[in-house]
């Protein structure tokens, strides 16, 4: 696959170095608004003037959009309408119009479009999916999941804490990705509620906690929680419970804990997985090491997509990416009105 980078910054380093270890692929070219960005990036790859050159380059078969949430929907509807394949990061869009214009263009070109939900590729969620599939957990009842970090001192620009940019406070940004994860994990969401605060950080229409409730058509319940006041550091954990059991992921470090039973309250057996060798790889190479495998398999699923190969795949969808931004924004309508929202049906 030839890929393009759209946006220069942080993520897309690691993206880069992630096309690095994709066999049969390869970074054709780069766009940054800031051109010295762009060459500090591209290394042997191309550089643009503009984001039409780029899209016009015939050698450019999938464009990763790593630029701030609000140039996603516009960019993404160029791209696929110039006959490219788009992964785009979290969260989708600020909007679920956005969402969704984004979603028709990628219909109507017949191209791939995906989430860069690669939370879903760490090593503790793939045992959770391996324990639900199983079987070993019974049927689920409920999922909950809580992503939080320490807020402002994490952001290096103002509008990663900006409503107009973002479309929200912690559940925009790093409860995006747990808000996936509960839905992934737990099926499809009927109706949503929830609420939100901005006690701490006091910041413009934005959240620094934030809370959903989820519910599933057949009463499956799942929670998610997302904040910017965990004063501990980065915390995340995940944990799926079913009629015969629970399965838990934690980050960081990386665990993986099961307990099963042959009926409710019968002997449990208990099931633990510590990751020695990614702790290891992370103490001397940082979280990014971990970041980096994880889109490593996010783009194998993304290229298996685009061959028309979609059973076993992970990756999260333009409709997953849509529905979280939906959910999201449903809990803050919830929050004001303190009524539950129905979510759209999806074709
Ligand atoms: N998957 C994850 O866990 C994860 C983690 C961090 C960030 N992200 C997401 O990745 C995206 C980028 O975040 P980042 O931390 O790399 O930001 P960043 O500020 O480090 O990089 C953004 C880059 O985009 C460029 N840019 C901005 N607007 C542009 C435009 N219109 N055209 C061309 N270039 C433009 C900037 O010059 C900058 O180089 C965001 O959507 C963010 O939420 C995802």
């Amino acid at each position: 696959m030839k890929f393009a980078i759209v946006g220069a910054g942080a993520i897309a380093q690691l993206r880069k170095a992630a096309i690095d270890l994709l066999e049969g692929s390869n970074l054709a070219g780069v766009f940054d608004m800031l051109p010295e960005r762009a060459t500090a990036l591209a290394g042997g790859a191309r550089t643009y003037a503009t984001f039409d050159e780029l899209l016009a380059d015939a050698g450019v078969e999938t464009v990763i959009l790593c630029t701030p949430p609000d140039s996603h929907a516009d960019m993404a509807i160029a791209a696929a309408e110039a006959g490219k394949h788009v992964i785009v990061e979290k969260p989708m869009a600020p909007t679920t119009k956005d969402c969704k214009r984004m979603i028709a263009a990628a219909k109507k070109n017949d191209r791939v479009l995906t989430v860069g939900f690669n939370h879903r590729y760490f090593p503790a969620v793939k045992e959770i999916r391996a324990s639900i599939a199983s079987g070993r957990l019974g049927e689920i009842s409920h999922v909950r999941g809580y992503s939080g970090h320490t807020g402002l001192s994490e952001f290096k620009a103002e509008w990663m804490y900006s409503k107009d940019v973002m479309g929200g406070g912690a559940l925009l940004d790093n409860g995006i990705h747990m808000i996936d994860l509960v839905h992934h994990l737990m099926g499809p969401v009927k109706d949503v509620y929830g609420l939100t605060q901005n006690k701490t950080w006091e910041l413009d229409r934005v959240e620094d906690n934030g809370f959903a409730l989820l519910r599933g058509p057949t009463g499956t319940i799942g929670s998610a929680g997302a904040s910017w006041t965990e004063w501990k550091g980065y915390h995340f954990y995940v944990e799926v419970y079913g009629t015969r059991g629970m399965a838990r992921a934690y980050y960081a470090p990386m665990f993986f804990s099961e307990v099963t039973m042959d009926r409710p309250g019968g002997a449990r057996t208990k099931r633990r997985k510590l990751y020695l060798p990614l702790i290891f790889t992370e103490k001397f190479k940082g979280w990014q090491s971990t970041a980096i495998q994880t889109f490593v398999e996010e783009m194998q699923d993304f290229i298996a997509l685009t061959k028309g190969r979609s059973t076993g795949t992970a990756i999260a969808t333009g409709q997953d990416g849509f529905r979280s931004v939906e959910i999201a924004q449903a809990v803050y309508s919830a929050s004001e009105t303190g009524k539950p929202v129905v979510l759209e049906t999806l074709e």
